[in-house]
């Protein structure tokens, strides 16, 4: 080999393979993640803006768009909680950082994040005028995002158990 041949790619593959097992999550209580409790708050309130936009719509009643900015800010606000615990996690857990499914959801996570930031955003000071067209829409459009966002981090958690405790798969069920 000459000198100026580029130095060869040497990776470990043993120390590879245990950087890709080390999946356990870190931010959690008592061995459960927090990102797991917490996504149930953005996951549920942006199905609540959908429905109180979809109820202003039918009835006309002024009570749904309040009713609606509110659980924006809650989507939007309890969504960045969430996003920073998850974020975290994927920095500085090896099994999570090395895999570009968890870099996936974390792009699906920040596009749903600012989409859901902007539903706020134009909600606030006219809850009512936001409604028709341009917020149905935009919570039309979050709400999807949701869906496909939270069925992916279900599936790190199912296809590759990342944020699941070491030993549970060998402790006997009951
Ligand atoms: C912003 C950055 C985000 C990052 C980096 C991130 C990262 C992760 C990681 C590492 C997991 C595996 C479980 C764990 O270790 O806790 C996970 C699971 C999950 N994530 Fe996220 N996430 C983010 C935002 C979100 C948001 C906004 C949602 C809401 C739709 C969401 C929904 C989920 C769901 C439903 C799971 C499965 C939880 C379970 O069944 O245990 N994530 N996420």
């Amino acid at each position: 080999m000459s000198s100026t041949d580029p130095e060869p790619d040497l990776t470990d593959p043993v120390h590879e393979n245990r950087a890709l097992q080390a999946t356990e999550s870190r931010v959690a209580i008592a061995g459960h993640p927090l990102h797991a409790m917490l996504v149930a708050f953005p996951i549920a309130l942006s199905f609540c803006v959908l429905g109180a936009d979809l109820l202003y719509w039918v009835t006309g009643d002024g009570f749904w768009p309040v009713a609606a900015g509110w659980a924006a800010f809650g989507a939007f606000a309890m969504g960045v909680v969430a996003g920073i615990t998850g974020t975290v996690e994927l920095l500085i857990v090896p099994g999570i950082r090395n895999r570009s499914a968890s870099w996936t959801h974390f792009i699906l996570a920040v596009m749903l994040l600012s989409l859901m930031g902007a539903n706020w955003w134009l909600r606030i000071g006219q809850p009512e005028a936001a409604v028709l067209p341009l917020g149905l829409l935009l919570s039309l459009i979050v709400a999807g995002l949701t869906g496909v966002t939270g069925w992916h981090g279900g599936k790190l958690v199912f296809d590759y158990q990342i944020g699941t405790s070491a030993g549970s798969s060998s402790r006997p069920s009951g």
